[in-house]
């Protein structure tokens, strides 16, 4: 009898340690478990998109409904059961690739660290009822994902957007079950091919993104049609340029003391970019950091071996040192890859200790690897000078930026295992 107490409680004790570390993994279920659900988001229309507003206090909505039905209707508010809810105001452009309408509204007002419930009508009928928690004021946590690129991967066409939607809900749904993040940065080639609505519904079918923002960069799998600009609702992205691609030209957004560029770094017009960093800076001048992300590395373990990222460095790379940015987020490369601080096209003396630059003169460039791995590729056998670390393990990966207050901290993980691989801080002292 002892014994069999003995060899339960080994059993219950092992069985909770087994639910812990599925928590700390917080991963979607085994392909299989997830392949269930396939049918269904086959069969969806589209998914309602949630885009940063202009500020901590904004929520910009994006979705679509056919040709036929375009008076579409988007409620918002602080009681589940919607009884406070009210209409926010809508506004409509026809998608020429999607045949159909798209609807953007804003939410404004919004309080921090408050739940807000919200519902939206497709060809009149009424969706369920979504619900997204603003952040605290005090502190910013943000994901960084890049090139999930549905549809790149081999096999047949099912495999390939099974296999590349299911690696991709995996690492969103990881990188939230293990951190409080506050909205997503998606580094561009968030579809395969541009002009692909199907890729996009799948690109926006993880339950998650029902209940947080993304914030996505124009890659080169993005920028020739105008179906990005359809599904992201992006905030300031009305900066007057000479050339913009059909997918727009960039935009920007402040949360808490944090400001927010995205530039699109295949608009070979350096005017283009450097407006838009300097009308980010101008809006927003107390901004304490600067966070911009483009779909190219300029300065990557390769050496900008890739012919759009050398462009990058010249149309895109004076201005992060103009402006004083402080860290560059890039995707495009399908690896890992972090720099040492960069000034001028030249790794700076800025010393890190312990993982810690202090005061920095120079901007770390960050690249992280594809988040649904769809594709992957090598690192080379020589590490350029700029670099200071890159990895290339064939598993995708996430970054988790937390910044509070005088500090910066970049970490990543692997998705699979949700084992950290690199960490980075930088100091302003
Ligand atoms: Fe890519």
């Amino acid at each position: 009898m002892q014994k069999a107490k003995k060899f339960l409680s080994l059993i219950l004790i092992l069985s909770l340690f087994a639910s812990l570390l599925t928590f700390s993994s917080g991963a979607v279920g085994t392909f299989e478990e997830w392949q269930q659900g396939w049918e269904e988001i086959k069969a969806s229309s589209g998914y309602i998109t949630l885009t940063p507003g202009e500020d901590e206090t904004q929520m910009n909505f994006s979705w679509q409904s056919s040709f036929l039905s375009f008076d579409e209707q988007i409620v918002i508010g602080k009681s589940a059961d919607l009884s406070d809810a009210v209409n926010l105001k809508t506004k409509r452009e026809l998608n020429i690739f999607g045949f159909e309408w798209t609807h953007n509204a804003t939410a404004t007002d919004l309080e921090a660290e408050t739940t807000y419930y919200y519902r939206y009508t497709v060809n009149k009928v009424e969706s369920e009822v979504y619900s997204f928690t603003t952040g605290s004021a005090d502190s910013t946590t943000v994901l960084f994902v890049t090139d999930s690129q549905i549809g790149r991967s081999s096999g047949t066409q099912e495999e390939i957007y099974m296999n590349d939607t299911y690696g991709w809900t995996q690492t969103l749904d990881t990188a939230f079950a293990n951190n409080d993040i506050d909205f997503i940065l998606s580094g561009g080639d968030q579809v395969e091919d541009s002009y692909s609505e199907e890729q996009y519904t799948y690109y926006e079918s993880p339950s998650i993104l029902r209940s947080a923002p993304v914030a996505a960069a124009i890659g080169n799998h993005d920028f020739y049609t105008t179906n990005y600009s359809h599904h992201f609702n992006n905030p300031n992205d009305n900066t007057f340029s000479l050339f913009r691609w059909p997918a727009g030209q960039g935009y920007y957004f402040s949360y808490n003391d944090v400001l927010f560029i995205v530039v699109d770094s295949n608009n070979f017009l350096p005017s283009a970019n450097r407006r838009v960093i300097k009308n980010a800076c101008e809006d927003y001048p107390d901004a304490k950091w600067r966070v911009l992300m483009m779909h190219h590395s300029p300065f990557d373990v390769r050496g900008a071996d890739d012919i759009a990222n050398k462009f990058a460095r010249k149309t895109v790379a004076p201005f992060v040192d103009e402006f004083d940015i402080d860290i560059c987020l890039n995707g495009h490369d399908h690896y890992y890859s972090r720099s040492h601080m960069i000034k001028d096209g030249k790794v700076t003396d800025d010393v890190c200790e312990n993982g810690v630059y202090t005061n920095p003169e120079g901007t770390l460039y960050l690249t992280q690897n594809s988040s649904s791995g769809s594709n992957y590729s090598g690192i080379g056998d020589e590490m350029s000078e700029h670099c200071a670390f890159a990895l290339q393990e064939k598993r995708t990966s996430y970054s988790v930026l937390n910044i509070v207050g005088n500090t910066l901290t970049v970490t990543s993980y692997h998705t699979d295992t949700n084992e950290m691989f690199d960490t980075i801080t930088i100091e302003k002292e």
